[in-house]
């Protein structure tokens, strides 16, 4: 059987940041609370010109730039993204737009908490798997909401990743055999009517922690491979202290190499949701020091509500030359950073609207814009200087 998994993969993150010690200030809080009880430095805020629809094409078209044979090659694009833009249409339908692809190509949209990229990129796996010549782009993107002055809110962020998925992989080879941990919680949930988060922080904690637990005990006992035999793990990222409290729950000791440089980038992202996961296997990837040519990586996907998922994957000779490390520094480091004042403003002119027309407030955005509504159409357009 051809080996399958992960080819290219980008990230994107919007141009603007509030750093957590600037929150703290505003909110009377200890920063170090916030930087080292939650291990977060800034994270990124969604401006008004912006939405999942042109994060994740954003974090798309430099792959198609790199690649324009894709075009022609991708037959299934899946988004996943827990922060949906409409109950119906599919927001892969807005990107498959923007992108120009094939209209050959399925497209649907797949939801489950932060879960659901780890279901698109297996369900890419097993569609790829009877298709040589053809690829899938697997998308994640999403904005984490939980309100002004709220619990949650130090633990917001936003940002896509895309990825091609196809046999012969750059990057990296996905193996056989998960442990999978499925159980009905109530420890974050967004009905229809609410554009934030309700959520148990507390207990969402130890669900994550219950949930890992099981999904290895169960990955163990399906694969028969052993700790020792993964070289680096990545977690679901919904702040930095929690995939460190993860990893010392399977590392069995404090402090661990083997997990750091996969928190660089969610350190200053913030939680993503459904992208985080890979946008920490862009961070190991693109900031290890080490060749991991060779060396399997552990993944821990997880969803509140919940489904989780632990599984493996081996990554592949040479792949640093297919990175983007240096366009990827650049998209995080040019960030402006805000005020509070700003930060809560974009977090308002961001809220749900029930109003049929309106129009977004100028602001910088990636390569694509989201201009407002009209007649209840969403409106976006390719910036001119989009890469
Ligand atoms: P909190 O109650 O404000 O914080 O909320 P805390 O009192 O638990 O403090 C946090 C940590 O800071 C603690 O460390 C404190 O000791 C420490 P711990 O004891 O846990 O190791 N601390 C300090 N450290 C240094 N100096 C100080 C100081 N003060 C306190 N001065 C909570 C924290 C995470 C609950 C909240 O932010 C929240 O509700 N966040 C959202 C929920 C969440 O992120 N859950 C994670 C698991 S669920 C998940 O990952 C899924 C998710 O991504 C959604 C999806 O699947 O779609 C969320």
């Amino acid at each position: 059987m051809s080996p399958i998994g992960i080819d290219a993969i980008s990230i994107y993150t919007p141009p603007y940041s509030l750093p957590l010690t600037e929150l703290a200030r505003a909110r009377g809080i200890d920063p170090l609370k916030y930087t080292v009880g939650l291990g977060q430095e800034t994270m990124s805020v969604m401006p008004p010109r912006e939405d999942i629809v042109t994060m994740a094409a954003s974090a798309a078209l430099p792959l198609l730039n790199k690649n324009p044979e894709l075009k022609n090659t991708i037959s299934l694009v899946i988004f996943a993204t827990e922060s949906g833009v409409d109950q119906s249409k599919a927001a892969g339908t807005w990107v498959h737009n923007l992108l120009q692809l094939n209209s050959k190509a399925r497209v649907i949209e797949l939801k489950q908490a932060c879960y659901s990229a780890t279901f698109a990129l297996q369900m890419a796996c097993a569609f790829m798997k009877q298709t040589p010549h053809q690829c899938a782009l697997v998308i994640a993107s999403d904005t984490a909401r939980y309100g002004i002055n709220t619990p949650g809110e130090p633990t917001q962020g936003c940002g896509a990743v895309a990825f091609i998925v196809k046999q012969h992989p750059r990057l990296i080879e996905i193996e056989e055999g998960a442990g999978i941990h499925t159980e009905h919680v109530m420890d974050f949930w967004r009905p229809p009517y609410l554009d934030t988060a309700l959520v148990d922080g507390k207990y969402s904690t130890r669900v994550y922690l219950t949930a890992l637990q099981t999904c290895w005990d169960h990955y163990q006992e399906a694969t028969n491979r052993q700790y020792e035999s993964h070289a680096r793990f990545c977690y679901h990222v919904p702040f930095c202290k929690m995939a460190e409290k993860a990893h010392e729950r399977l590392a069995k000791e404090s402090c661990s190499d083997n997990s750091k440089h996969a928190l660089i980038y969610p350190k200053l992202i913030g939680n993503s949701y459904s992208a985080s996961l890979y946008i920490s296997l862009a961070s190991l990837l693109e900031n290890d020091p080490e060749d991991l040519s060779g060396q399997r990586i552990g993944f821990f996907s997880y969803g509140s509500g919940c489904v989780a998922e632990f599984f493996s994957g081996v990554v592949a000779k040479g792949y640093q030359q297919y990175m983007a490390q240096e366009w990827h520094h650049h998209l995080i480091q040019s960030r402006t950073p805000l005020s509070c004042p700003e930060y809560e403003q974009f977090f308002l002119l961001n809220s749900l609207k029930s109003t049929e027309s309106y129009s977004t407030i100028d602001s910088a955005a990636g390569s694509f814009e989201f201009l407002g509504v009209e007649g209840h159409v969403r409106r976006y357009k390719k910036k001119q200087s989009g890469l």
